[in-house]
């Protein structure tokens, strides 16, 4: 039986074919999975396009992470295309530029709050809009980028980041009497458009390389995708508020 055989997925994040989320939902149709793609205002007919180059062409419906209609409409605008979800994929990031980049003790709290709205805030809001169709068993999994750490340009995204991980270890705690599952996949760097989005990223990318026992590769998102399809997967049964590093060994490294 492949993986995700009968399971529906809901895949946010969907914006170009190089967009993490684009290797999820391949590789979740690969394995057995009906997936319904997520998008929002201009970017909504870029990713219908994209939609049509997965092996089965997806419907696209439209969330903005930060809009409460949105979020009011979620359920039922999945509801045209599905009567239940039994996974969530997050994959939603964004910083304004002037927060990122190595001038962290500039960072203005407009922007910053826009950081941590989308970034971090947008799990609980998701996991809330989606939960009317969730039930037990099912898994919500979104993207990190190690938050333990103070990294080189990645600033107030960083900090964002660790609110998106404690968001997620709450969210364990209380979506787990309903059998729901919450659980992170923390990826080391990939070319993707937020990724270049982020002022100096390259100084981020350069040495993971050389860092990372099993070594990395910058352009290859599949490894990441595979996880996250693994955790939405019945293999992570009991299996919530985890971390799972995919970054070629480095988080374990000391330098
Ligand atoms: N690329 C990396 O190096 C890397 C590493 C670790 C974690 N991540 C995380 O992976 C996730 C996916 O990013 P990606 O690298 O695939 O880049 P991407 O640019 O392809 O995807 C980011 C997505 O966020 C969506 N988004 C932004 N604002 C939104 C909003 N208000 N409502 C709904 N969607 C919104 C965009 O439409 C886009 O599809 C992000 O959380 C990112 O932080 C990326």
């Amino acid at each position: 039986m492949a993986l995700l055989e009968g399971k529906t997925l809901l895949v946010t994040g969907v914006l170009t074919d190089g967009s993490i989320a684009f290797h999820v939902a391949r590789l979740a149709q690969e394995q057995g999975a009906q997936v319904i793609l997520t998008s929002f205002g201009r970017q909504l007919r870029l990713t219908q396009a994209i939609a049509r180059r997965l092996p089965q062409p997806a419907p696209v419906v439209e969330l903005d992470v930060t809009n409460a209609d949105d979020l009011a409409a979620l359920a039922d605008r999945v509801r045209e295309h599905a009567d239940r979800l039994d996974g969530v994929v997050h994959s939603i990031g964004f910083a304004p530029q002037s927060v990122m980049g190595g001038n962290f003790l500039a960072g203005e709290w407009d922007d910053v709050a826009t950081a941590v709205h989308v970034s971090a805030y947008s799990l609980k809001a998701l996991a809330v809009a989606a939960l009317p169709l969730l039930s037990r068993g099912s898994g919500l999994v979104g993207l990190t980028f190690d938050a333990r750490y103070a990294w080189p340009v990645y600033d107030w995204m960083g900090v964002a980041k660790a609110a998106f991980e404690s968001t997620a270890r709450y969210l364990a705690r209380d979506l787990g009497p309903q059998g729901v599952r919450v659980n992170l996949v923390s990826a080391g760097p990939i070319r993707t458009t937020a990724a270049k989005s982020i002022p100096g990223f390259e100084t981020m990318e350069g040495r993971w390389s050389d860092r990372a026992p099993l070594g990395w590769d910058v352009t290859d998102p599949e490894p990441t995708a595979r996880t996250v399809a693994a955790l939405l997967s019945d293999w992570f049964p009991a299996t919530t508020g985890e971390i799972v590093h995919v970054d070629g060994g480095v988080h374990a490294m000391g330098q």
